[in-house]
């Protein structure tokens, strides 16, 4: 089963505090998200692979180590969008996919209206960005379309996630790790986490 990955850091609870907090501004919101994204991109960066390589300091020769594969990120619009940001500030070459799902108000269940992601993801670690993993049906979905693009290491990364969302993608996917900035216990009739920090999309595109 892959990894759970929940953030105790005192910097990251306070974060998800003032997230969570709806007298938040859309501006501070969306800083935030980007921040967490950062915060939690490192965590999830720290066990990748890396080689040997030598550099010329001004002073002398140096044995360093650089990561190996190339990186991909991949936010589920729209609320992904939010988090790119931030992982690019620590991950400034990785490419970026994106792909298009909403979720069918009726069903709960992932419609994909936008692909596009590049080439040969066989070889690359791929970074899910999706704030809130309420069902875990939209994250599912874009897991599901990335390996069948030939993508081999996936890892999902979100703000918030809900017991049902982990079990939908670590039942799916046995090679899949999440990492969150909070976990919260449930998910309401509307499929909103509870008591969450309402719909991020619109918090962060100040759409309501
Ligand atoms: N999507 C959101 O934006 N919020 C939730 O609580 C669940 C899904």
């Amino acid at each position: 089963m892959g990894k759970l990955f929940i953030s105790e850091h005192p910097l990251m609870k306070h974060k998800i505090t003032m997230l969570r907090d709806k007298n938040t501004s859309t501006k501070e919101f969306k800083e935030l998200i980007s921040e967490v994204a950062m915060l939690l991109t490192y965590e999830a960066t720290r066990e990748l692979p890396t080689v040997e390589t030598t550099v010329q300091t001004p002073i002398a020769e140096a044995k360093c180590s650089k990561i190996k594969q190339d990186i991909v990120i991949v936010p589920i619009l729209r609320a992904g969008l939010g988090m790119v940001d931030g992982v690019h500030n620590i991950l400034p070459a990785a490419k970026v996919g994106h792909i298009g799902l909403y979720r069918d108000p009726e069903t709960l269940t992932p419609v994909e209206y936008y692909c596009k992601v590049p080439k040969d993801l066989e070889n690359t670690k791929v970074f899910v960005l999706d704030p809130m993993l309420a069902t875990g049906k939209t994250a599912e979905a874009a897991v599901e379309f990335l390996k069948e693009r030939g993508a081999k290491d996936v890892t999902v990364i979100c703000v918030l996630a809900a017991p049902d969302g982990v079990k939908t993608v670590q039942s799916t996917f046995e090679d899949v790790d999440i990492y969150a900035a909070a976990y919260d216990t449930m998910l309401n009739e509307k499929g909103y986490i509870v008591p969450g920090l309402g719909d991020a999309g619109d918090r962060m595109f100040g759409t309501k």
